[in-house]
């Protein structure tokens, strides 16, 4: 199927788009972050001396790229509202539409509840986890130049450094000698792991969205990221060259790496060649 099959009630442009699309970006905030144990939702958390969502929504204005930036935020977190309002007030004319919405249980709930506050005019939404706080200029310019050069649905990548596995858990007679047993190597070559920000044709990715209601509790629970529901529509998902800086800041080694990427000699925003 061809990509402008996809994009029929977006538009006669959409899909074959010469210019760049009216683009949103739906920062993803409401997580508890478990893993990274601080006790308090990850937004919160300090990196050099600021929460982790102020980097995030500094990163996203400079990029220059959305005309609206719509915030997940763990419903009832005042101290994050807050921080959104003074940021909305240190914006100068010229600077995106700031939104705020509840997160829900799910990060695919809280995508679609900022979805849901989208301005009319929109055409194309990246969406961005707010952990990964680092992610440079570069990388949202070329997805949204994808997205302007046509794609439905577009990804950052980076190169996989380690061989990848499948595992299953060894049968009781085995459990003796190690507790996962290999059952198979994934060729490393082929392999990209996915970062954020993530771009769509909005009508696109509404309608992998609207999908998910069908889901039962395990399929809901396995959704890791918004390409994945598009490609169960079997719409093309391309990708480009993502950042070793975007990592997602989930444990503590990776608030350690985050701390020493903003300390160093190279700068918060340096970017690979
Ligand atoms: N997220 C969200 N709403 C949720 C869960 C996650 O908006 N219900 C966001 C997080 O805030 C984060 C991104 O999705 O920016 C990726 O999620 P993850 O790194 O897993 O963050 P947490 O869910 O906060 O961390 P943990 O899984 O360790 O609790
Ligand atoms: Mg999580």
């Amino acid at each position: 199927m061809s990509a402008t099959e996809f994009s029929a009630g977006s538009g006669p442009e959409a899909g074959a788009r010469a210019v760049s699309p009216v683009v949103a970006v739906v920062l993803v905030a409401a997580g508890s972050g478990q893993r990274l144990g601080y006790g308090m939702p990850k937004a919160r958390v300090p990196l050099g001396g600021e929460p982790i969502l102020m980097h995030a929504l500094r990163g996203i204005v400079a990029a220059g790229v959305a005309q609206q930036v719509c915030i997940a935020l763990p419903a009832g977190d005042s101290a994050l509202r807050r921080m959104c309002d003074d940021f909305k007030a240190e914006l100068v004319d010229g600077g995106p539409l700031l939104t705020v919405v509840d997160g829900g249980a799910t990060r695919a709930d809280s995508v679609r509840s900022a979805l849901e506050a989208l301005e009319d005019a929109t055409q194309a939404v990246l969406v961005h986890d707010a952990a990964r706080a680092l992610t440079p200029e570069s990388v949202f310019h070329r997805v949204v130049d994808s997205l302007a050069a046509g794609a439905l649905a577009v990804i950052p990548v980076i190169p996989v450094v380690d061989t990848v596995k499948t595992v299953e858990a060894t049968t009781d007679e085995d459990a003796r000698i190690a507790p996962e047993v290999v059952v198979g190597t994934a060729p490393r070559e082929k392999l990209r792991a996915v970062q954020t920000p993530q771009g769509f044709d909005l009508a696109t990715l509404l309608k992998a969205h609207r999908e998910v209601a069908g889901f039962d509790e395990a399929q809901a629970a396995a959704i890791t990221d918004d390409a994945m529901l598009v490609e169960r529509l079997g719409v093309p998902v391309h990708a480009v060259r993502g950042a070793s800086q975007s990592l997602k800041i989930t444990t503590p080694l990776d608030l350690i790496i985050a701390e020493g990427l903003l300390e160093g000699p190279l700068g918060a925003r340096w970017v690979e060649g």
